[in-house]
């Protein structure tokens, strides 16, 4: 959510920051702005616009090898130019690039105009610009200093950038709750708000805590808390590079992430599973058999695709382990003064690992003494840190906003904690064996979905007139109805809102007609009698029918038939999955949306 990027060394800054933005600019795509500094002077260019655009406004070898970027996703104050990133003081001494919310901003803004500041946007950052070249101007000794004793006065969440234009040879970088990464090069020196930005400069970084601040200049970095105590940080190495946010070919990241799906997978299992014991070994998540044992209850925490995620584990738990499993919203978690018991595993799921919500319950959990474990994608996250231990996802960077190769990660990580719950309980040793064979048969049969791809696009096309849509699941299925519903919104726009099948004659039934496509899911289990009662349900009302399926149909029974290929019943909820994300992708592709950006949404939410 919102982009960062800074730069400081010997080559000209510009095209590295724009270069860095393009990277960035699926974390918003409001407006986008660079700052520069050179011979005493900053240049400023910003604007309403996203980055293709800005790369026209402003010149791409303009010198200056010092500067601070940013693409935004609005909070505080509508996407225009003036509040557009970078924000300036009044002298136009210092720029700030900002992501987060600073909660007492009004009341700054007030103290500042009552000083009789003029200030030129709405935004709560603008007040940080001001205050730090007040502290400056009041005899701070350094901007460090300065930028220290601003946020002393701020509560709220920051990342952010602070360029002195009277002193170039330095970047000042704050974190708190809001992810800050330090680029370490070969006499040049580069910040993000993600590794994203930085992977095609350099793969050593340094990961700033909350609470932390760093100087950079082209040779060094120090690092010091709010208190003005240093830090000590070793650069580690990230295992990304820059092929990983490369488009490589496909139309978008969305249709180049879905196809990466059996491969991300494979990544997700590998040395995972165990057939001699068949079971699962999930050594991060640092619990013996004892341990496992005595877990009473499960409860999965994330926001949005990562709750339903969460929902498809916990019913994996129930169903293996028989241990009693549920998911909840984590935006809602904290805020109801949860009960927190000591032989619950709560599991905090996130993709970005960032998500404000989930890290505010899982920081909730801890503070009441609650057993966290992390199913988080990328290393090294304010969540995965967080919670200490847990089960990557290995699903690789994801790029596209709407979240897909991350999801079926999360059903197959949840697949393997619930095997391995199950398995120092009541699980068999046979069934132990039928899952492990059927999750390392899962990546074969995903790649099986792709090859039917054309197939589900004319499906897509079909139906893409539609403005409303149902999809329909049962039991196990319900998580992935409300998955390929999401997907659906998310990046069509087209209204579709999921609904257990049987409740759907206690009141939305009223809404089918000739204009509202149904898409049921039709597992070939225990339940297929009860799930063609559905369908013919739907069809007396006259609504259109798109039936995802691994058994025999009726003939003419749907209108249109999507087909999955057969797993264990167990693993029907992720796999069924992806053919809901490609039916998504086409039909909003029909319609000429934008995929990877979405209106209104951003890539990982660290605001509240
Ligand atoms: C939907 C989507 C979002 C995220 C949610 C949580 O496609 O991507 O609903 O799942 O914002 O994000 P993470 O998993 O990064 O915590």
């Amino acid at each position: 959510m919102c982009g960062i990027v800074g730069y400081i060394g010997r080559r000209r800054a510009t095209p590295i920051l724009l270069e860095g933005l393009r990277r960035l600019e699926y974390r918003g795509y409001d407006s986008a702005g660079v700052a520069v500094a050179h011979r005493g002077r900053l240049k400023v260019t910003k604007a309403a616009v996203r980055i293709d655009e800005l790369r026209e406004l402003l010149e791409e070898d303009q010198p200056g090898q010092v500067g601070i970027a940013h693409t935004r996703w609005a909070t505080h104050g509508e996407p225009t130019d003036a509040n557009a990133h970078p924000h300036l003081d009044e002298a136009k001494r210092i720029a700030v690039v900002h992501n987060g919310i600073i909660e007492n901003a009004e009341r700054l803004r007030d103290r500042l105009a009552e000083d009789g500041v003029k200030l030129a946007s709405d935004t709560d950052t603008e007040a940080l610009a001001h205050l730090i070249a007040a502290e400056l101007t009041n005899g701070a000794e350094s901007l460090e200093d300065a930028v220290r004793t601003t946020l002393r006065g701020v509560n709220g969440a920051y990342g952010l950038v602070v360029l002195d234009v009277q002193d170039p040879g330095q970047l000042v970088v704050a974190r708190n709750g809001s992810p800050i990464v330090l680029g370490i090069g070969d006499g040049e020196m580069f910040v993000a708000s993600d590794v994203a930005a930085l992977v095609r400069h350099t793969q050593r970084v340094v990961y700033l805590d909350d609470g932390e601040l760093a100087t950079l200049s082209a040779d060094d970095f120090s690092t010091s808390t709010l208190q003005a105590h240093r830090t000590a940080k070793t650069p580690t190495t990230v295992d990304v590079d820059d092929a990983d946010y490369e488009l490589s070919g496909y139309a978008s990241f969305m249709h180049k992430e879905i196809s990466e799906q059996p491969e991300a997978l494979r990544r997700a299992l590998l040395g995972r599973l165990d057939e001699r014991f068949a079971t699962a070994r999930l050594g991060g998540i640092n619990l013996d058999a004892r341990a496992l044992r005595s877990i009473r209850r499960v409860k999965f925490l994330g926001c949005g695709s990562a709750y339903y995620a969460g929902q498809l584990g916990a019913n994996l738990v129930e169903e293996w382990a028989r241990l009693p499993a549920d998911a909840e919203p984590a935006s809602e978690f904290r805020y109801r003064n949860p009960v927190v018991e000591e032989d619950t595993l709560y599991v905090a799921v996130s993709q970005s690992g960032e998500t404000a919500d989930t890290l505010a319950a899982v920081q909730e959990l801890r503070r009441k003494g609650g057993r966290v474990i992390g199913a988080v994608n990328v290393v090294g996250s304010a969540i995965g840190r967080e919670c200490g231990s847990g089960v990557f996802l290995h699903a690789g960077p994801e790029v596209s906003v709407a979240s897909t190769k991350a999801y079926t990660n999360m059903g197959a990580c949840f697949a393997m904690l619930a095997l391995l719950l199950g398995r120092v309980r009541d699980l068999s040793v046979s069934d132990g064996a039928r899952i492990v064979a059927a999750l390392s048969e899962l990546p074969d049969k995903i790649a099986e979905v792709l090859e039917a791809e054309d197939a589900i696009a004319e499906v897509a096309e079909k139906h893409s007139t539609a403005e409303r849509m149902f999809y329909i699941g049962r039991v196990r299925t319900w998580p992935t109805a409300r998955e390929g519903a999401q997907k659906l919104k998310e990046i069509s726009y087209v209204h579709a809102e999921a609904y257990q099948a049987a409740e759907l004659k206690h009141g939305p039934l009223a809404l089918i007609d000739a204009t509202m496509p149904s898409v049921v899911l039709i597992p070939d289990d225990e339940l297929l009698t009860k799930n063609l009662a559905t369908i013919e349900q739907i069809k007396a009302r006259g609504g259109p029918v798109i039936a995802v399926t691994n058994a025999e149909l009726p003939n003419g029974l749907a209108d249109s038939v999507i087909r999955v290929p057969r797993s264990e019943p167990e693993l029907d909820p992720i796999l069924f999955t992806v053919p809901l994300q490609i039916f998504a992708y086409h039909l909003a592709r029909q319609l000429g949306r934008d995929i990877d950006k979405p209106r209104n949404l951003a890539k990982s939410v660290t605001v509240e």
